[in-house]
C-alpha cells in the first residue's frame, strides 16, 4: 500500500498488533459502521470495526463476508457480550477469521477466552480506570479508552485525564477516544502515552458513511454547545446532539416515556429477531451490571431504535443523534482515504514542528 513514509512515533505497537499501517481505529457505531464504511476505513490504512449490536446475530456472518469482499485488510467486529446471540456472533468472528473483536459493557470471561484461543485480538472500550484494569485482567490485548467528550454512552472524565490515568494503570497499549478528528489530536494522544486514536463521530461524517444527508447535515451544522449529555434516551448518560426529540423527552411524563420504551422494545425485537424472553434476560443482566432501575431497564431498547430512525430513515427530528463533542468542530465530509492521509500528514508536520 502506498502512502507517506511514517516517522517511528506513528508506527506504534497498535499497528503491529492489529496489522495496520496507521494507529487509527474507526469504532463500531450502531447502524453507521456498515461493511462499506468498515472496508473504506481499513483500505485507508486504519482499521474499521463493524457494528454488530444493531444486527440480528445470525446476519453478522453475511455482513462479515461483505466486508471481506470489499477489502483484504484487517478489520474488527464490535458487539455486546451480554446481549442475546453473543455466542453466535463470537462463532462468526472466529469462523471467518476476523482480526479483532470489540466490546464494552459486561465483558464475558468465557467469550473472551474463546476469542483469544482463536487468535482474535480483543479490544474492549472503557470509560473508567477501574474498568480498564478489569478489562486487562480479563485478557484485553489493547484497550480503547473513551473520555467524556466521546459520542454515545459516555463517562464524565475528560479524555485528557482518563487516557494518562489508564496508561499508568495498565500494561497493555491504550488507544485514546473521545474528541479526536485530526493529526494534532493524534500527536496529543501519543504525548499522553496512548498508542493511537479511535474515532466515531469523525468517521460518521465521511463519504462512505451510510448516514443520510438530512441527518449528516445536522451534525455538520452543530456548534460545540449543541452537543450535550442526557440520560433521557435509555437511562444511562449519553452524549448526543440536541434536537427536537431530546427536547420532547425532557418534558415528557413517565407514562409517555414508558409507552415509548415499550414501543422501542417491540421494534427492537422485530429488527434483531430476539425473543421476548431473551430481551428480558439481557435487560435483567444489564440492570444488575449497571445498577439500573426497572424503568431504565425498559428504556434500554430505546437507544438502538431511536438511532435507527436518524441513521437509517434519515429523520434527525424524531430520531436520536449520538455524537461526540467534536461534531461541533467538524464541517466537512471527506472520503476515508483522504481523511486518514490528512490526519497522518498533519501528525507528521506537528511532530516535526515540536522537535525543530
Ligand atoms: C452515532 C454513534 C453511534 C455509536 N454507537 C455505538 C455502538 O453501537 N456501540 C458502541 O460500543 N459504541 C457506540 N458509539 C461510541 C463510538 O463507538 C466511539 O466510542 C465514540 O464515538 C468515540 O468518540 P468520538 O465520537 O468523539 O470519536 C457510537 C457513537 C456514535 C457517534
Amino acid at each position: 500500500m502506498k502512502g507517506p513514509r511514517l516517522s517511528s512515533a506513528l508506527r506504534t505497537q497498535v499497528c503491529d498488533i492489529l496489522g495496520i499501517r496507521y494507529p487509527i481505529i474507526q469504532t463500531g457505531m450502531g447502524w453507521v459502521a456498515t461493511p462499506e464504511l468498515v472496508a473504506a476505513a481499513s483500505n485507508a490504512g486504519a482499521i474499521g470495526f463493524l457494528a454488530a449490536a444493531t444486527l440480528a446475530p445470525d446476519a453478522v456472518a453475511a455482513e462479515i463476508l461483505k466486508v471481506k469482499q470489499l477489502t483484504d485488510r484487517p478489520f474488527g467486529v464490535n458487539f455486546l457480550m451480554d446481549a442475546p446471540g453473543a455466542e453466535i456472533i463470537t462463532d462468526a468472528i472466529i469462523q471467518h477469521r476476523v482480526r479483532a473483536a470489540g466490546y464494552n459493557r459486561a465483558p464475558s470471561r468465557e467469550l473472551i477466552e474463546r476469542l483469544k484461543q482463536a487468535g482474535v485480538v480483543c479490544v474492549p472500550t472503557c470509560g473508567a480506570i477501574k474498568h480498564a484494569v478489569k478489562a486487562e485482567r480479563l485478557g484485553a490485548d489493547l484497550i480503547i479508552v473513551q473520555g467524556g467528550e466521546g459520542g454515545g454512552h459516555t463517562g464524565n472524565v475528560p479524555t485528557s485525564l482518563l487516557v494518562p490515568g489508564c496508561v499508568d494503570a495498565v500494561e497493555v497499549p491504550i488507544v485514546a477516544a473521545g474528541g479526536f478528528r485530526d493529526g494534532r489530536g493524534l500527536v496529543a494522544a501519543l504525548a499522553f502515552g496512548a498508542q493511537g486514536i479511535a474515532m466515531g463521530t469523525r468517521f460518521l461524517l465521511t463519504r462512505e458513511s451510510p448516514v443520510p444527508e438530512r441527518t449528516s447535515e445536522r451534525y455538520l451544522r452543530a456548534e460545540l454547545a449543541d452537543v450535550l449529555v442526557t440520560p433521557e434516551i435509555d437511562g444511562l448518560p449519553q452524549r448526543v446532539l440536541r434536537n427536537e426529540l431530546i427536547a420532547k423527552l425532557e418534558h415528557a411524563g413517565s407514562a409517555t416515556r414508558l409507552l415509548r420504551a415499550l414501543r422501542s422494545a417491540l421494534q427492537y425485537r422485530r429488527a434483531t429477531g430476539a425473543a421476548l424472553s431473551e430481551l428480558l434476560r439481557s435487560g435483567l443482566a444489564m440492570r444488575r451490571s449497571e445498577g439500573l432501575t426497572r424503568a431504565q431497564m425498559l428504556m434500554a431498547a430505546n437507544a438502538p431504535m431511536l438511532a435507527r430512525k436518524a441513521m437509517l430513515d434519515g429523520d434527525p427530528v424524531n430520531g436520536y443523534l449520538p455524537s461526540g463533542s467534536v461534531a461541533g468542530m467538524i464541517d466537512d465530509r471527506p472520503g476515508c482515504a483522504e481523511l486518514v492521509e490528512a490526519i497522518v500528514n498533519e501528525a507528521e508536520q506537528t511532530l516535526k514542528a515540536l522537535t525543530h
